[in-house]
């Protein structure tokens, strides 16, 4: 007995829409955030879950499954076996250790690089058409170890890099001022980390340049109020780890907005980690750092040409020569 009583002579049109997939591998503190604010922003009809605790990976999986009737209708899988990541448009990577409090990104290193030659490989055989979008710290040096890995052109191996950082300088910029973040245009460039760049030369609010503003109407301004946001961007992951252990909102919703520009071709540009070599006068080597990328459906699309001044050139010499330093341990 069918449910429905079929309407006679429906033709159904042909399904043009593309099937999107997403895999996300590691389902734990930042992976399930993510996955959840993808299920939420309806950016995907299936959700691939790869984690290596089996049991953990099916509860998340079940526990997701039950919100259905909440959420726009999303086939859900889980398996420790990557094959149910065929297929996939886009594979967000965050299995890896994390931080301890006051532990360093970039001490994260030897740990995760070990896990990635068993993720990147099979990831990269059943979804060779797919972009990568590392998350997993220390990021930079392990998007750079995933391009090694899969073999894949650089412009479809991405980290989240300092989009993340770049939410926080807008933040605290739009705290200071009493604006929405949405309105603040201010980039955090370079290594996600300890070496960031801000770029305060970028920085505008609604369109207005922020420094050129202060100085026609004659406001001072403290170089070191731009400084002191700047170190209150960098200190922001440890004072959260110190306080709940880790650090997933916040991520999740810098994810998912990569994922949209990409899974949506929105064009847009972002600070992500990129292979920055040749760009910015960097030239020390194949190094990924954080660089206002455009972003669509072939993953990086483009590297925005701003104008940086001589002091934030140098600071971002100094930060990919930070991550190249950690880079050569790995001998790739
Ligand atoms: P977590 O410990 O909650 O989750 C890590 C997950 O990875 C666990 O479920 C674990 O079972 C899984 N895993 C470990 N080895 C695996 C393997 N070989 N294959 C598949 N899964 C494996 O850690 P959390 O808090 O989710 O952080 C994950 C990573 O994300 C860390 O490296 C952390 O530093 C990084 N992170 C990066 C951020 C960024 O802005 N780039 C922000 C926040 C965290
Ligand atoms: C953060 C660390 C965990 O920025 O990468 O949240």
């Amino acid at each position: 007995q069918a449910f429905f009583k079929p309407i006679q002579n429906t033709a159904s049109p042909s399904s043009t829409k593309r099937h999107t997939k997403v895999s996300v591998i590691g389902v734990g503190n930042v992976g399930m955030a993510i996955a959840q604010t993808i299920l939420t922003q309806d950016l995907a009809d299936e959700l691939a879950l790869i984690d290596a605790k089996a049991d953990k990976l099916r509860g998340e999986m079940l526990d997701l499954q039950h919100a259905a009737a909440f959420l726009p209708r999303t086939k859900i899988v889980a398996s420790v076996d990557y094959a149910v990541t065929v297929g996939s448009d886009l594979c967000i990577v965050t299995a890896g250790a994390r931080q301890n409090p006051g532990e360093s990104r970039l001490n994260l290193l030897q740990r995760n690089v070990a896990l990635f030659s068993h993720i990147i490989p099979p990831l990269a055989k059943y979804s060779p058409d797919s972009i990568l979008l590392i998350v997993s710290n220390p990021v930079d040096v392990l998007t750079y170890v995933s391009w090694k890995m899969s073999g894949f052109p650089s412009n479809r191996v991405i980290g989240s890099g300092t989009n993340l950082d770049s939410s926080r300088f807008r933040f605290l910029i739009a705290d200071h001022l009493d604006v929405n973040a949405q309105d603040v245009q201010a980039y955090i460039v370079g290594e996600h980390g300890d070496s960031s760049v801000a770029l305060w030369s970028t920085i505008s609010i609604g369109g207005v340049p922020v420094l050129s503003f202060l100085e026609k109407q004659q406001i001072a301004y403290e170089k070191e109020t731009l400084e002191n946001i700047h170190k209150a961007v960098i200190e922001s992951a440890y004072e959260v780890i110190s306080l709940k252990g880790y650090t997933s909102w916040a991520i999740g919703y810098s994810v998912a907005n990569l994922a949209r520009s990409l899974l949506r071709d929105q064009r847009k540009i972002h600070p992500v980690s990129v292979l920055a070599k040749g760009f910015y006068g960097i030239d020390g080597g194949d190094v990924f750092l954080s660089l206002p990328t455009q972003l669509g459906r072939g993953g990086v699309l483009g590297v925005t040409n701003i104008h940086l001044t001589d002091e934030e050139m140098e600071r971002l010499r100094e930060s990919a020569k930070t991550i190249l330093e950690v880079q050569s341990q790995l001998g790739m």
